[in-house]
């Protein structure tokens, strides 16, 4: 059985989908940068190991990137998985992990990278957003998109509701995209492209009730 990292940074609602998916893996650790992440008592309940890399004990970012390889290499994973971990990682770390590191995001990249997705994305009058799951490559937010769910931008939208359509897509999308790696069905062409095998199916099945 593939083993998977799950890296955190807060709240852990992502974490708690792929958890709550009971997907054909091994998790073998939830690490996060911040000690009080509420995500860290969910995993425990769950009776996952649960580690702290604290970015605050470490003055330079090349060494608090070199303390989460440690940490995460003793597990040697099969995938690392980035659910709502807030750090930005050096080049380095980045390729160390190539190929097998995966993140969510909350907007339909390329559109809005970094901060403040939903904000920017009502402010730009968008009238779609989404959240799109990628592997990491070493520019922030960017990297071959695995795959993405849209949803509507209301008129009366705050970054507060828009954020909450966002985030129940991103529960969806997410676990599947992990499910589709450790079933070795993903892969990334030489343009950068992903191509996911068997995808009208896996669609099919993604689809949800009202569409
Ligand atoms: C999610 O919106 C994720 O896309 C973003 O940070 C948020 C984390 O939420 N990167 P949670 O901790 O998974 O609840």
């Amino acid at each position: 059985m593939k083993s998977v990292v799950i890296l955190i940074s807060g709240r852990g609602s992502n974490l708690r989908a792929i958890l709550d998916a009971h997907l054909p893996a091994r998790i073998a650790a939830v690490i996060s940068n911040k000690p009080d992440a509420a995500g860290l008592e969910f995993a425990r309940k769950h009776g996952i190991a649960t580690e702290v890399v604290d970015h605050r004990l470490h003055a330079a970012r090349e060494d608090f990137d070199r303390a989460l390889m440690q940490a995460i290499d003793a597990h040697a994973p099969d995938l690392v998985v980035l659910a709502g971990f807030m750090r930005v990682l050096t080049e380095g770390f980045v390729q160390h992990y190539a190929g097998r590191m995966i993140n969510i995001h909350p907007s339909l990249l390329p559109a809005f990278p970094g901060l403040h997705t939903h904000r920017q994305a009502i402010e730009a009058g968008v009238k779609i957003h989404g959240c799109t799951v990628h592997f990491v490559t070493p520019t922030v937010d960017h990297g071959p998109i695995i795959v993405q769910a849209a949803v509507p931008v209301h008129q009366d939208d705050t970054p507060q509701t828009l954020a909450a359509r966002v985030l129940e897509q991103e529960h969806r999308i997410f676990p599947a995209a992990i499910r589709w790696f450790l079933d070795g069905r993903l892969h990334v062409t030489p343009a950068g492209a992903v191509n996911v095998a068997g995808l009208p199916a896996l669609n099919e099945a993604l689809r949800s009730p009202s569409e």
